[in-house]
């Protein structure tokens, strides 16, 4: 496989991860008897904002939906399909940020409607993330050529860029910090204290 498209899939292993943690920890904040470490909640919901915005979708947009329609413009309506829901995703994570900040002043209030929005939400970018492993990455590896590949692999790259402070060792350190502070059973962090 192209070390391009193993880099894709790797970042959705990443914010797959982040998702399933977020939702079993917006579940664990429906417990009205532990008061939710909101600074992990926030450092979550920052992760699947950000990550995807500055490092994963400039990849996909950018350089490698590029390449597939120039090599395969029948492909054109799912290349756009994806695209609209990059936007839709960062609409919706907006959403999301806006249901933890009001669930921060009203819990135990409002956790329930923030785990269905959690859940909500990652549905939705599990599937964006299936839909272009099972059908974009596939049909790049049979249509685009060695010197596509030569050019995505340089872009890509390029958009690391650990000195304007979005490089992919950042976003390391930060899913380290969330595995680290997330709580017990779901990370490494000490359970949740009674409220
Ligand atoms: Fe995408
Ligand atoms: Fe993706």
């Amino acid at each position: 496989m192209q070390g391009a498209l193993r880099k894709l899939r790797e970042e959705h292993r990443s914010i797959s991860a982040v998702l399933s943690a977020l939702r079993q920890v917006a579940h664990l904040a429906q417990d009205a008897k532990l008061r939710p470490d909101f600074a992990a909640l926030g450092a979550m919901v920052y992760y699947i904002d950000t990550f995807p915005e500055r490092l994963h979708h400039p990849k996909e947009d950018e350089h490698l939906f590029a390449r597939v329609l120039q090599r395969a413009p029948e492909a054109a309506p799912l290349v756009r399909r994806l695209q609209a829901e990059h936007l839709e995703g960062m609409q919706r994570v907006r959403d999301l940020e806006r249901t933890l900040l009001a669930l921060e002043q009203t819990w135990p209030q409002g956790a329930a409607a923030f785990a269905v929005t959690v859940d909500d939400y990652a549905e939705f970018h599990l599937r964006h993330m299936r839909c272009e492993e099972q059908e974009l990455l596939p049909l790049a590896e049979r249509t685009l050529a060695a010197e596509d590949w030569a050019a995505i692999e340089a872009a890509f790259a390029a958009n690391d860029d650990p000195l304007a402070g979005v490089g992919e060792r950042e976003y390391r350190r930060l899913f380290q910090r969330i595995a680290e502070r997330a709580p017990a059973p779901v990370g490494l962090g000490a359970p949740w204290k009674a409220a």
